[in-house]
């Protein structure tokens, strides 16, 4: 299998099933209930090291086999996970040196989930075995739709083998100590290092640690933990096994992965969503996700796992309701998902997340939540042409580009920056949004990609950029793109050092400015700049060298200064927006910019109504998600039929509030939003 061609022949749907928490009685409830309500896939395993390694080398399996079994009679697949995400307590009594150390030097202990020192040679072997072990037994099992390697990787080690193997990381990518200290600017504060073997993870000192150091820390704990991810992968493809192989990433609140490379190892990425807003950000959250997911994999993604019931939010849970429910699992698979998969399928009476919602709640299948449940079943069986994935080009196509990088992210999150309110990944999904909001399909895009399918790309908070990545943006807008630039871009060069001269130093040609001084805002504070425009957070005392002033600052020391510029490079413009964009700015400048471009919304009119519109294409065919967030009724016409109700919608096909629809079109049939 190539990454992008993941396309099983229905939607998966279930979810993490834990049966060794339960007695065989339930095992028995849990598949009569699985069978009403249409699951065909579970995840088994996830955290079961204890249960199939109860003492060091004893494996137990006669448990799995059995449920193997069972679900097997039933119709029902499975992913099945290496569970080392959680070490059992035998390993970790036996070597206590591979339990996590933080950067105060507090180690870990055992009582939690997580807790491994991803450079610990006895964890690391111990993975090995175990994924060797599962491969063996299973590996070749009809029923397999691929094995999820570990659980959301993503435990920093401080400790001593983590400072053993970052030194040699270092060593690598430097080749000489004076290398090192160049890029690192270690003549600041006395640092310069005599050898590798000086050097340390960031750890707890008196004052602020040295951000290339920082950054450097975390690119190596992230190819630490792709390093025994790929040591899994090869254990388990040495005993013959080849069902596809993935490993769950995590969004939205914590980032430790960088996730293209660790895409370029997979052949399929899959991912845990979390919700974090109730509002009507949430289906903004959902698109954020999807698209984000897609991109990493390039093509078709697995949703590995998302929130049955409720959206945490301000330490409480709040019910999503059953429509909403749907409309959330429909917005994963128009955007590339294969799958509606959830933690978890029932809901644990004890242990530490007992109160996390599941597809079968405390109170059992005679419940509105899972008639719910039952409901979306009904919906993704009628969804399996879905699934089949088109002879060439995107599952969505889209014309706008937003840069994404770890790098960018990790940055920020250095200390001692010219704010302390700073965060990437909040640029980022705020300019998703805007696009969202305009009913516009959008893709991220890695550094240094293809841009040929796209005519619009936006850099947020890109704070380091490379030689290559700058040249590779010259190379877009020359040859005719159309590149909008945000503050905080092009700071500094990958070793986190400032591009002096001016800033933004790495850009300062390309978008023909010169900024002086960065400027930020109090918290709170609004300024409107000279295109009734508003802007918070961020300002720049900036002088145009070969640009058009868009808008200018109209307060204080910067009024009639630049603050949106434009400047025209061979065949193609690049703006720069030096004041921090209130969303309602970013949503109308955007948007205007898309439609000044001729790149128009999937459904023109929709999303101003509350109808998100997805076109996602298949095998000879185009599936267009009709979504109803909005509050009035809307009609919506296509050659097509609704695969959910049966319906034509030749004629139109009206949508109440809260209601989907998917209709299965010609390949770019028009689709019309007709007037109520
Ligand atoms: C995920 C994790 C699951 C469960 C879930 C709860 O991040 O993979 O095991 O803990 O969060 O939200």
């Amino acid at each position: 299998m190539t990454r992008g061609d993941y396309a099983p022949a229905q939607v998966l749907f279930g979810g993490d099933w834990s049966p060794e928490q339960w007695d065989p009685a339930t095992w028995d409830e849990d598949l009569a209930l699985m069978r009403r309500a249409k699951v065909n896939t579970v995840t088994l395993g996830v955290f079961s090291w204890s249960a199939l390694e109860p003492t060091e080398g004893a494996f137990v399996t006669d448990w799995l086999d059995e449920i193997l079994e069972r679900i097997t009679a039933a119709g029902i697949g499975f992913f099945l996970a290496t569970p080392t995400a959680s070490p059992p307590p035998w390993f970790t009594r036996a070597h206590p040196d591979a339990l996590p150390v933080r950067p105060d030097g507090t180690r870990l202990t055992h009582g939690s989930r997580d807790t491994y020192a991803i450079s610990a040679p006895a964890y690391r072997e111990a993975s090995r075995r175990i994924a060797r072990r599962l491969a063996e037994r299973y590996g070749d099992h009809p029923g397999l739709r691929g094995w999820h390697l570990h659980n959301e990787y993503g435990t920093l080690d401080h400790g001593p083998h983590a400072e053993r193997a970052f030194q040699a990381w270092l060593a690598r990518r430097y080749g000489t100590i004076d290398a090192l200290n160049r890029a690192w600017t270690t003549a600041f504060w006395s640092q310069g290092y005599a050898d590798f073997a000086e050097i340390t993870p960031p750890r707890a000192t008196q004052y602020l640690p040295n951000p290339a150091q920082a950054i450097d820390f975390r690119r190596f704990s992230s190819d630490e933990m792709l390093a025994a991810m790929v040591e899994q992968r090869e254990e388990i493809r040495s005993v013959g096994s080849t069902a596809p192989v993935t490993t769950n990433f995590m969004l939205p609140t914590w980032n430790h992965l960088e996730q293209w490379s660790w895409a370029d190892e997979q052949d399929v990425v899959s991912l845990d969503h979390y919700l974090d807003t109730v509002g009507p950000d949430a289906e903004a959250h959902v698109a954020y996700g999807s698209d984000l997911a897609r991109s990493w994999s390039g093509g078709p993604w697995v949703l590995m796992e998302q929130n049955a019931r409720g959206i945490r939010v301000d330490g409480r849970t709040v019910a999503k309701g059953a429509d909403r429910m749907i409309r959330h699992c429909l917005g994963y698979i128009a955007r590339g998902s294969q799958s509606s998969l959830f933690f978890q399928w029932r809901q644990s009476a004890g242990g530490s997340e007992q109160w996390h919602g599941a597809l079968v709640p405390h109170a059992g299948g005679d419940t509105r939540g899972f008639a719910a449940v039952e409901r979306l079943g009904g919906i993704l069986e009628r969804l399996a042409p879905v699934t089949a994935l088109p002879a060439d080009g995107p599952l969505v196509r889209s014309e706008v580009g937003i840069l994404w990088h770890a790098d960018a992210w990790w940055a920020l999150e250095t200390p001692d920056l010219p704010s302390s309110h700073l965060s990437y990944s909040a640029e980022v999904r705020a300019t998703h949004r805007s696009f969202w909001r305009a009913g516009i399909p959008v893709d991220f895009v890695r550094p240094l990609a293809d841009l040929s399918a796209h005519r619009l790309l936006v850099l947020a908070a890109q704070y380091p950029l490379s030689d290559a990545q700058v040249t590779w943006l010259e190379e877009f807008v020359e040859g005719g793109g159309e590149l909008v630039v945000t503050y905080l871009s092009g700071l500094a060069d990958e070793h986190l050092r400032i591009a002096t001269g001016g800033y933004p130093g790495r850009l300062r040609e390309l978008l023909g400015v010169r900024g002086e001084e960065l400027l930020p805002l109090p918290a709170g504070e609004r300024i409107t700049l000279s295109d009734g425009s508003e802007a918070e957070g961020w300002t720049e005392l900036l002088e145009t060298t070969d640009a058009e002033v868009l808008a200018a600052y109209t307060h204080g020391e910067l009024a009639s200064l630049p603050a949106i510029t434009r400047a025209r490079r061979g065949a193609g413009r690049v703006t720069y927006v030096s004041a921090g964009w209130t969303q309602e700015a970013r949503d109308q400048r955007l948007s205007a910019l898309a439609a000044e471009l001729g790149i128009s919304p999937t459904l023109p009119g929709a999303a101003e109504r509350g109808l998100e519109a997805v076109r996602r294409r298949s095998a000879g065919a185009d599936h267009l998600f009709l979504l109803h967030h909005g509050a009035a009724p809307v009609t919506v016409r296509a050659d097509g039929q609704d695969l959910l109700s049966g319906d034509s919608a030749t004629g139109g096909l009206r949508l109440e509030p809260g209601e989907s629809a998917v209709l299965g079109l010609a390949p770019d049939a028009p689709i019309t939003l007709l007037e109520d």
